[in-house]
């Protein structure tokens, strides 16, 4: 591992330690996806190991798959509506705590555990805190409805692109069986709106635009050696 790869997964590892030990005993936690979240998962299980009860609700097959492989009991969010603490990973978090998610293409479970939860732990690492959104905006979509929604995604004003799969031929198709459609805009000046717009669409299941959650959400921002909290008290109105 190059020294630059080390000092981001040293970051990520900071974020998600921190984010596993806001977790309390007796909690059910929503379990995010990609790579941050996989250092929360492994400082849960440790926690888990040394005796706090917790459940966890996945928010993709890797994620069930990892919090498996690493003794987290897990249930489902129809046994639990009520989420205690959802800790996610994401791909930009600008200054209202505006995140755009979906880089791994869980983003709709995603949306669901964190809309949920009585409190939602963001953990990132410090390239992806943002002033202003320009990862592009997943928008996960009814394969049926892949060509018009794109049509209607155009006059948003972005360039739409559907995701191609690695290691397997086509688009990627997501743990609902649905297609992934990166939109790349220019700019976003309204995040808010935008994600409105877009849910508007006949055929969008989800966007990676989450815009609602910012009274409840708790930014834990890793660097190599330590991570810094933002919270809703730190926004400026
Ligand atoms: C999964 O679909 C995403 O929303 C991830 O949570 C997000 O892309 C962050 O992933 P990393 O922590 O791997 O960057």
């Amino acid at each position: 591992m190059d020294e630059k790869a080390r000092k981001l997964a040293a970051a990520k590892q900071e974020a998600g330690h921190a984010a596993a030990d806001m977790v309390e005993d007796g909690m059910v936690v929503g379990l995010g996806t990609g790579s941050t979240v996989y250092y929360m998962i492994e400082r849960l299980s440790v926690r888990i190991r040394e005796g706090i009860h917790v459940s966890g609700i996945p928010t993709s097959y890797q994620t069930a798959m990892r919090a498996r492989e690493y003794g987290i009991p897990l249930t489902t969010l129809d046994d639990h509506p009520v989420v205690d603490i959802a800790i996610d990973g994401a791909d930009e978090a600008d200054p209202r705590l505006n995140l755009i998610k979906g880089r791994g293409a869980a983003l709709t479970r995603e949306k669901c555990v964190a809309a949920a939860s009585l409190q939602f732990v963001v953990v990132v690492d410090e390239q992806k805190v943002v002033n202003r959104f320009s990862a592009p905006v997943p928008v996960e979509v009814l394969p049926f409805a892949t060509r018009s929604v794109m049509n209607q995604l155009r006059a948003l004003g972005c360039v739409p692109v559907i995701r191609e799969a690695v290691k397997k031929d086509g688009p990627v198709i997501t743990d609902n069986g649905n297609f992934i459609i990166d939109c790349k805009f220019p700019e976003i000046p309204e995040p808010r709106a935008l994600e409105i717009a877009i849910a508007d669409i006949p055929g969008v299941i989800e966007s990676g635009l989450f815009c609602t959650f910012m009274e409840k959400t708790t930014l834990v921002v890793g660097n190599e050696k330590k991570c810094r909290i933002i919270t809703s008290a730190d926004v400026i109105p």
